[in-house]
This record gives structure tokens, sequence and C-alpha cells, in this order.
């Protein structure tokens, strides 16, 4: 089958596939096609996240939904590798403060656990944050911790690291996945559970997900790809995360030692290996930048916390990549339910009480449904510039009505 036929198939399935019965229903008659080959224009600044793939003005909420559902596909294509719907056999069981989840597809079969620290305070049913191997957060009074061990779905330890674990024994060694949309996959397996399970007394409705550094990435990608998920905490997490590819390039080559999409593929396997041929050339031909990665999240909750000492991290990538994103809660009508907080240099993953009362204003919105003011929440301890709209970033939010 041709290219192009590929992506007309996968255009057709496509609101189904991506959100499995989830989504809110794509509402405009038909979504714009992807054209036939998105990574033939080399893009220098960051990508206009109002224009669709084929050129065509995003003006309307309507459109943003068939906008999300092309940088979804985009990304799975050419970046993260594609995230399979709940399988077909799939149950789920809770003991112990241990959640078992079984699923089974083509004839495969896996089991994997969660465990679930309850709070000593608050009420039942509770929230509860996804943590990727437990999180870095200090636990919030009142919310339960759901703990995803990644390398039991996706082995994360190096580059040799591919097509290791349970995600891939039910999916087989060749699923384009990489570890970070596996782990994303559990993530939505485990709300599945939750919802499927009210004796966990977690409230189904109130889930956040939070990871730092690598787990940092793994939960921007997690919030990314379920729309169940209200708050989405990604602390720490450079590029591969809130990072933008293109600013971390131009951040190395100023001279600043930043973690940068050549160095990130042949560290470890999170990507899938569609990703390689741009990161070892240029990621300029992406038709995407990791802004939209964050724009998946709008208008739900996104908080992410940064680290402005180490150079590795390229909190100023983050800063220009967050801000651009933040064009898209703006477009919405929403700029209060995105905000991000930088602290200055501090042990990586060492949550610094500077960022507290950050933490507190989102967990209280999101997690406990309080009307609490989260308007101001841009610290900049960089002291970043950033133009809008500049260089990165040549567009204006437009008003989605
Ligand atoms: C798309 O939007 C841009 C920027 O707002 C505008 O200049 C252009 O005329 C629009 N194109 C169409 C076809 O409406
Ligand atoms: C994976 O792909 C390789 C190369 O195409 C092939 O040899 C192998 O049989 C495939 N493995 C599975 C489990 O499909
Ligand atoms: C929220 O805080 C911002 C900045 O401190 C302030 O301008 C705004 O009026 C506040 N909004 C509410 C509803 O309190």
């Amino acid at each position: 089958m041709s290219v192009s036929r590929l992506f007309f198939v996968f255009l057709s399935v496509l609101p189904l596939w991506i959100c499995g019965t989830t989504c809110t229903p794509v509402k405009r008659a038909t979504c714009p096609d992807i054209p036939a080959n998105p990574v033939a224009t080399p893009i220098t600044s960051l990508t206009n996240p109002f224009t669709f793939a084929n050129g065509q003005n995003v003006t309307t909420k309507d459109d943003w939904a068939c906008r999300q559902a092309e940088i979804s596909q985009l990304l799975q294509t050419y970046e993260l590798g594609s995230k399979p719907p709940k399988p077909s056999t799939f149950s789920a069981s809770f003991s112990r403060n241990t959640l078992t989840i079984n699923a089974g597809e083509n004839g495969n079969s896996i089991s994997f656990t969660s465990s679930i620290t309850f709070p000593t305070s608050g009420t039942a049913p509770f929230p509860a944050f996804i943590a990727l191997d437990g999180g870095s957060l200090p636990h919030p009074p009142g919310v339960a911790i759901i703990t995803l061990n990644t390398n039991d779905i996706a082995v994360q330890n190096d580059a040799s690291s591919r097509g290791q674990g349970k995600f891939f024994q039910l999916y087989g060694t060749n699923a384009s996945a990489g570890a970070m949309i596996a782990w994303a996959w559990a993530a939505s397996r485990i709300i599945d559970a939750i919802e499927a399970t009210p004796s966990t007394n977690i409230d189904p409705t109130k889930i956040g997900v939070t990871g730092c550094s690598r787990d940092g990435k793994g939960a921007l990608v997690a919030g990314a790809f379920d729309d169940r998920i209200v708050l989405t905490i990604p602390q720490e997490s450079g590029s591969g995360g809130t990072d933008c590819w293109r600013i971390s390039d131009s951040i190395l080559a100023s001279g600043v030692s930043t973690q940068t999409a050549s160095e990130i593929v042949q560290e470890n396997v999170w990507f899938s290996t569609a990703f390689d041929q741009f990161a070892s050339t240029s990621v300029d031909p992406l038709p995407f930048d990791h802004h939209l990665l964050i724009g998946l999240v709008a208008p739900r909750g996104l908080l992410a916390i940064d680290n402005t000492g180490i150079d590795w991290l390229g909190a100023e990538s983050s800063f220009g990549c967050l801000k651009a994103a933040s064009t898209i809660w703006e477009a919405l009508g929403s700029p209060d339910t995105m905000g991000f907080s930088q602290s200055a240099n501090h042990a990586h993953c060492a949550f610094p009480s500077s960022q507290q009362d950050d933490l507190n204003a989102f967990v209280n919105k999101f997690l406990f449904g309080q009307d609490t003011n989260t308007t101001n929440i841009e610290d900049n301890a960089g002291g970043y510039t950033f133009a809008m709209p500049g260089t990165w970033d040549p567009w204006t939010a437009p008003t989605l009505d």
C-alpha cells in the first residue's frame, strides 16, 4: 500500500483509533487530511499550532479537536510510536492496596500490578496521582498515589532495552511504540481499571499524572494521550519532555551542554525508531515540536516544574516551549489552567519548598475542585526572555469559538 493510501486509511479511522471510547467526539463534519508527506519541508521556527498540516487555519474549537487528532497522529507516526487502544481482553481486580490488570490481544496475554498508597487524611473516593515509579513530588494530603512501574511495562535501561517489557509481550517486540507511549498505554489501562473497580476508593474523574526527569517526560506523554487525566505535572522533564527539540539544538549550538534529539536516541529507547532519522540529521522537517505535545493536554490542567540550575535539562528551552504552548490555552479561553514554575539550582528531582504554593494551587483546583487562583503561575527564575510573537513562535493566538 502506498504511503498516501496508508494515511487515508489512518485518517478514516482516526477519531476512534486515537480516542477509543473516551474522547469527546469530534464535532467538525470532516477533519482535513494530513498531506501525503508531512515531513517534506524543513521549518526552523516552532510549528504553528493554529495551522493544519495542509495549511488551513484553525479557527474554531471543533477545528482544534481536529488539529489535536492530527498532532496526536503526527507525534505517534514520527516520534513516539502507536498507542494501542484498550485491549480486547481486559480485567482488573483490587486487593491489599494492589491493583492487578490482566490484558490480552492476538493470543498474547499479560498481567501487571500497581500499588496504591492511600492518604492518611481526606475522604473517599480519593483523588489520585498516577506517579511514574512513585514520582518525586511531596505527597499532597488527601491524595492517593498509584505507582506505575515503568520498567515492568517498557524497560528503559539504555539503548539496548528496545522491545523489552510487558507491553511488548502483548503487542510484539516489533511494535512501533517507544517506552514512553507504552507507559502512556499502561496509565490508560490503570484508569480503565479504576473505572471498573469502585472498591479501589479512587475517584476516576480526579486523576493526575506526574513523574520526574525521564519519568517526567513519560508523565507528559501520558497526560497528552488520555483525556481522562485532569492534571499533568511533568517535573524537570528536560529534552524529550517540556523542552522543544529545535530550541534545545540552538542552546547546545550556543555552547551550553544541553540534551538534544541526537543524543537522546542513543541514550535510551524512550522514542520510536521512526524518530531516529530526524534525531540523527535534523529535527526541522518534523511538522511539530514539543509545544504541540504539551498542547495535547489543553485545556486540561498542566503544571510544569523546572530547575534552572542544570544545563543538561535545558530549562530555557522548556520556558520557551511552554510559553509557545501557552498560546493554545489562551486560544481556548483557558489561560489559567496551565502554569509553569521554575526554581533555581537544587538537586535533580528534589522538590524545593519555593514551588509548594504552585503545586498546592493546581492540586486544589484540579484534584479537589476548588476555585483556586492559578492565574499568575509563570515563575521565571532563569530570567529568560522569549518574545511572543517572535522568531520561535511567529503566530498570534486566535480566539477559537
Ligand atoms: C489564516 O490566518 C492567517 C493569520 O491569522 C491569516 O493571515 C490568513 O489570511 C488566514 N488564511 C485564511 C485562508 O483564512
Ligand atoms: C520483527 O521484525 C524482524 C525484521 O523485520 C523480523 O525478522 C522478525 O520476525 C519480527 N518479529 C516479530 C515477533 O514479528
Ligand atoms: C488571581 O491572581 C491574579 C494575580 O495575582 C490577579 O490579578 C487576579 O485578579 C486574581 N483573580 C482572582 C479571581 O482572584
